[in-house]
């Protein structure tokens, strides 16, 4: 779907697009289309008694004056409570409906609508964003589809006098590439989306002027990341750590770090999970995922900042030669680890992707992603992903990046307790705790190999990774999370 701007005449053919607020006089777009219907707009949506609430939809067909074309009436709630992350829903809640018929080009007729919080040219620029994440596709192994499934729409065109939406937009479409790279990452099935497979992708980014690193296996026996190997040593494919470097900053300035969790499948090992629903654990490499289209998002837009992404690549098999529950592993850091659950990996592979990646950049800060526990579903379901550190600044930076961006975080608790509950009687701890508070101590686990004043924080993302059913600026699966976090994260408080 391509997405252009214009400031011309509105086409009264195809699909048009109006927004309306509940409480504000209808815009100069929607008078046009009023007077081109002879009035027959505003009876329409008098007699289907709209009044403009949030996300409401009103879709006509056949009006006097304007037969052939459709008109999506959709209502912006309240227009003081109106934000820029509502012009996102807008947007997409208004395709939404579109995307289902035949048609193959729209326009939003955005003269006159405005806020004094969302201007026309952000309103304008937002709306066209949140088109362009909810007409996301993931089709390329549906061969079959036929011609009516198959998505119309092929132009979008957002008709706004204002001249600033074009350029406003066009950095926010680097950020939806971003968005649109992970979620691409996270739907591949687990047989082509494996850890060579995805270091392959990520040097794709290369061409966007990113230093990518993919050490092997061969590399990180030698430099002593025996937790993170063990995880893969049951699996036929080769175990990747991968190194993203977008240097856009001062010259030898400290990066910010963000660090995934990249399991390209989780059975659990020997620690085997139940048959139901293991095939959503092609998705555990969310964390990675996020991280590596945070970066395409960063690099993209030519963001003026250090920022590296390392993404710890594994897959947890369960083999002859797969690791045990009792197994104890020297990880990186020299710590000894007591495994007993194979199925704990993600921070078994995380301990030592964030100690090597303190060893190689000395980040200023490094923050975390991962698909990492099933308890952080029960706490949060999946309206929020689980915030975990000790730096009550990096705290309150994030979960500010997070309202701004539209990727929900809630901070969750990480204490002394939570490092005493991992203690192990043999090694240096185990690498599970109680079934109590199983989120914070697997926050601790990371923990355990962040170095003494370094600035850290841990986003569990196993409830936001994946979405189960379609929401505004995404349709179901895949969801993107985190690369908007991350991108905005960035943008806030490191250009
Ligand atoms: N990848 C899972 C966590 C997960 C669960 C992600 C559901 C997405 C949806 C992780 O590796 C795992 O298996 N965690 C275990 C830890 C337990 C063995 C301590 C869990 O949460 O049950
Ligand atoms: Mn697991
Ligand atoms: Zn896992």
């Amino acid at each position: 779907m391509k997405i252009g701007f214009s400031k011309t005449a509105l086409p009264l053919a195809g699909a048009v697009i109006a927004p309306v607020f509940e409480d504000a006089d209808p815009t100069a777009a929607h008078a046009v289309l009023d007077a081109a219907t002879s009035g027959a707009l505003a009876k329409a949506i008098k007699a289907a008694d709209f009044s403009g609430k949030k996300g409401r939809v009103l879709d006509l067909v056949g009006l006097q004056g304007m037969e052939s074309a459709r008109i999506v009436i959709i209502g912006a709630g309240k227009r003081a409570d109106f934000s820029l992350l509502d012009a996102e829903a807008l947007g997409g809640d208004a395709i939404g409906p579109i995307l289902k018929t035949r048609a193959k080009s729209a326009v939003f007729a955005l003269d006159g609508f405005s806020t004094d919080a969302v201007p026309a040219g952000d309103a304008a620029a937002r709306i066209a964003l949140g088109a362009l994440l909810k007409s996301y596709r993931f089709d390329k192994y549906r061969t079959r589809l036929e011609q009516d499934q198959k998505p119309a729409l092929e132009k979008l065109t957002i008709n706004t006098p204002t001249a600033n939406a074009k350029t406003k937009f066009a950095e926010l479409e680097k950020i939806a590439e971003g968005v649109a790279f992970t979620r691409d990452l996270v739907s591949e099935p687990p047989n082509v989306l494996y850890p060579e497979s995805f270091a392959a992708r990520c040097k794709e980014l290369e061409a966007l002027g990113v230093k990518v690193t993919v050490l092997g296996e061969k590399e990180m026996q030698k430099l002593g990341m025996h937790m993170l190997l063990g995880v893969g040593q049951g699996s036929a494919r080769e175990s990747k750590l991968v190194a993203m470097e977008w240097m856009g900053g001062k010259k030898g300035a400290a990066p910010v770090a963000f660090v995934g969790k990249g399991v390209c499948f989780d059975t659990g090992g020997i620690s085997l999970k139940p048959g139901p629903g293991m095939d959503e654990m092609k998705w555990d490499m969310g964390g990675a995922g996020a991280v590596a289209g945070a970066i395409k998002a960063i690099a993209g837009r030519k963001a003026k900042a250090n920022v590296v992404g390392v993404i710890g690549l594994v897959e947890n098999m369960p083999d002859g030669a797969a690791q045990r529950p009792g197994d104890i592993v020297r990880s990186m850091s020299g710590q000894t680890v007591e495994i007993l659950n194979t199925d704990a990996e993600g921070r078994l592979v995380l301990g030592d992707a964030v100690w090597w990646t303190q060893e190689k950049y000395k980040p200023k800060t490094m923050v975390d992603l991962a698909t990492l526990t099933g308890a952080i579903l029960i706490a949060l379901a999946s309206e929020y992903a689980g915030l975990f550190t000790q730096d009550d600044k990096l705290a309150d930076q994030l979960q500010q990046a997070a309202r701004t961006s539209g990727d929900p975080l809630w901070r969750m608790p990480l204490a002394r307790a939570h490092f005493d509950m991992i203690k192990s009687d043999v090694a240096d701890m185990k690498n599970i705790g109680p079934r109590e508070g199983g989120s914070s101590t697997a926050a601790a686990f990371i923990g355990k190999f962040v170095k003494d004043g370094q600035s850290w924080a841990h986003l569990d993302i196993a409830g936001t990774a994946w979405n189960k059913k379609d929401k505004p600026t995404c349709p179901k699966g895949g969801a993107g999370f985190g690369v908007r976090l991350l991108d905005e994260f960035v943008r806030a408080n490191c250009e």
